[in-house]
């Protein structure tokens, strides 16, 4: 971290969390804290909690929580420095030079200048678009029937005739050959030396989340090869990383998102008002990109092209978005390629109804399956049948196989009862042990879970109800929590209160990335139902004496029988835990 641990949390203490959150989010008082729909994830009803009090949010329905600065950094998708500078600024507080070590200021300043290139070239390209030599390209892409609107929103631009055109511009700005190597725009070879990667190409400027141009596409006008040529890879450029239209599609608020091929399919989708739709890189969708989904949506529909390349991408794509916990269907473009060729011949409302009538997944991957069997040969169907019930007896529940055998028996001519058998028969021998989804198998993570949740609750009220720390610090120590992320926390917050005043907020500070201070804040977050004082007091209670009975059995497995004081303290925490149950709780 380069910044003071007082510098953060002074930034962090002069940016109340409720202010600047309704900034993003429409929130409503309700009891002590504010609620409001998720920024995080698509709902209908809150479940988005802000606590001024805490100066902590979470949301009981994706799970994403933290402090201040962990929301802008979630939101605008910051690095802690950047999110740490845009408060710094919204408080009027100004940040100390920061002190870098060699390799952090080089890897920044070399971010930042490639960053700083890529901008310069997207101007460039978008200015000569507008020249006289720019002419043909604004005519092709007028010709493919966008709007000067839609030229402008996405930023699109042209590259020169000549094959050195923007070098020597670039160089005209005093940029260093070695930052333009590292851009990623220009093409070194012996006998010419640096010159252009894209020239007499119409530009994509490719845009990360916060709107930054991170890379470009460039097409050719007309039939040359290839038609595409994409920025490599940089410091500032990942394409497992990002989507082309994220930067727009994530503010959609749609429930699920478009994911394509191509950019002009994207471009095509937002100018007919499909403004979720996103397109990987001239790249496969990887589980990086379902991850990063996974971030604005719980659907995906894919409108990838209706050829075999856009069939075989779809089965690709449909298991890493499970995997990331997406539900998938797939959208059918047939007659037409791909979506913007479907919006030009058909329009946007014959568009809205394939999305009405997308598949899913799971029934696309089963046509397709049917394509290698033979149905008009009884064996031929029999095997088609066999492949379908043990792809069906991979679902976990129960429910899940049934409702997929009842929509296959549905569209492929077999009774729901001789499908449910064939798939009975593989849930009971043909598929090996582990795939066979017995539910009973692990009861353990389930108590493992409870354990935790316990443990959780107990921060949770410490933070929540300050007085209560007396009482519940008499019984439990912070060595007292199994689980480590707990115990942590628990110790900061213990020491916090030797010192003065317990701050949670404070305490997300020490967690560098998101995901960290994400679970950290969860543990303040951990809710119980109670209807009045006498239930909370017996919950506290309660909850108290089962981490104490967790922590005594746990040091009683441990404990070393040569240990005579371990021993001793043992004896007095058994014997202390009956106490418990007579704890006296005033709020
Ligand atoms: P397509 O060949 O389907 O092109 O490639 P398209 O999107 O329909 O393009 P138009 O409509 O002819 O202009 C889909 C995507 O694959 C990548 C690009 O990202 C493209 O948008 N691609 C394609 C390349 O990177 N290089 C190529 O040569 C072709
Ligand atoms: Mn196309």
């Amino acid at each position: 971290m380069y910044y003071s641990d007082d510098v953060i949390e002074e930034v962090r203490s002069r940016n109340d969390i409720v202010d600047v959150i309704s900034g993003y989010v429409k929130l409503k008082r309700q009891g002590s804290s504010y609620m409001g729909l998720c920024p995080f994830h698509s709902e209908r009803s809150p479940s988005f909690s802000v606590s001024p009090g805490r100066q902590l949010y979470y949301c009981f329905g994706c799970g994403a929580g933290g402090n201040v600065l962990t929301f802008i950094m979630e939101y605008e998708n910051f690095t802690f420095q950047e999110a740490l500078k845009m408060l710094a600024d919204r408080a009027g507080i100004p940040l100390p030079e920061q002190e870098y070590s060699e390799e952090a200021r080089r890897q920044k300043d070399l971010k930042e200048s490639v960053r700083e290139i890529n901008k310069m070239a997207a101007k460039y390209f978008y200015y000569m678009l507008r020249s006289p030599q720019g002419e043909r390209a604004l005519k092709y892409l007028t010709d493919r029937g966008l709007s000067d609107e839609t030229i402008r929103r996405f930023g699109l631009g042209y590259a020169g005739q000549y094959s050195d055109a923007l070098y020597r511009y670039l160089k005209g700005k005093k940029i260093s050959d070695q930052l333009l190597r590292e851009s990623g725009l220009m093409q070194v070879n012996e006998r010419q030396g640096m010159y252009d990667k894209f020239w007499n190409r119409v530009m994509f400027p490719i845009m990360d989340v916060n709107n930054k141009v991170i890379g470009f596409g460039g097409r050719v006008m007309g039939d040359g090869k290839p038609k595409y040529l994409n920025s490599p890879e940089t410091v500032i450029f990942d394409k497992g990383r990002n989507l082309y239209g994220l930067n727009y599609a994530r503010t959609a608020k749609k429930r699920y998102m478009l994911v394509c091929e191509g950019y002009m399919d994207v471009i095509s989708m937002h100018q007919a008002g499909f403004t979720n739709a996103v397109a990987s890189l001239g790249t496969a969708l990887t589980s990086q990109h379902a991850m990063l989904l996974k971030r604005y949506t719980n659907e995906v529909i894919l409108t990838y092209d209706s050829d075999d390349a856009g069939v075989r991408a779809a089965l690709r794509a449909i298991p890493l978005l499970k995997e990331a916990g997406i539900s998938t269907k797939v959208l059918h473009m047939e007659p037409y390629k791909d979506p913007d060729e479907f919006i030009k011949a058909l329009g946007t409302e014959a568009f809205q109804e394939r999305i009405d009538r997308a598949e899913n997944s799971f029934l696309f991957e089963v046509s397709v399956l049917q394509k290698s069997y033979d149905m008009k040969d009884p064996d031929g169907k029999t095997r088609f049948f066999q492949a379908v019930a043990a792809k069906i007896a991979e679902f976990e529940l129960e429910i899940e196989r049934e409702n997929y055998i009842e929509a296959i028996a549905g569209r492929y001519q077999i009774s729901f009862e001789g499908l449910r058998k064939m798939v009975m028969n593989v849930l009971m021998q043909g598929v090996p042990a582990r795939k066979i989804p017995v539910r009973q198998q692990q009861p353990r993570p389930e108590k493992e879970e409870g354990t935790l949740r316990s443990q959780r609750m107990i921060l949770t009220w410490i933070t929540e109800y300050p007085q209560l720390f007396d009482s519940i610090s008499r019984y439990i120590q912070p060595e007292d929590f199994s689980d480590e992320l707990c115990r942590e926390v628990a110790s900061m917050l213990y020491e916090q209160r030797k010192k003065g005043e317990i701050n949670p907020a404070l305490i997300i500070n020490h967690f560098t990335d998101v995901e960290q201070q994400r679970n950290a804040a969860r543990l303040f977050s951990t809710a119980v139902n109670v209807e009045n004082q006498r239930e909370l007091e017996k919950a506290v209670q309660e909850t108290v004496y089962k981490v104490m009975e967790q922590a005594v059995a746990r040091k009683s497995r441990e404990l070393d029988p040569t240990d005579m004081k371990g021993l001793q303290e043992l004896i007095e925490a058994k014997r202390r835990l009956p106490e418990i149950r007579k704890l006296h709780i005033s709020l």
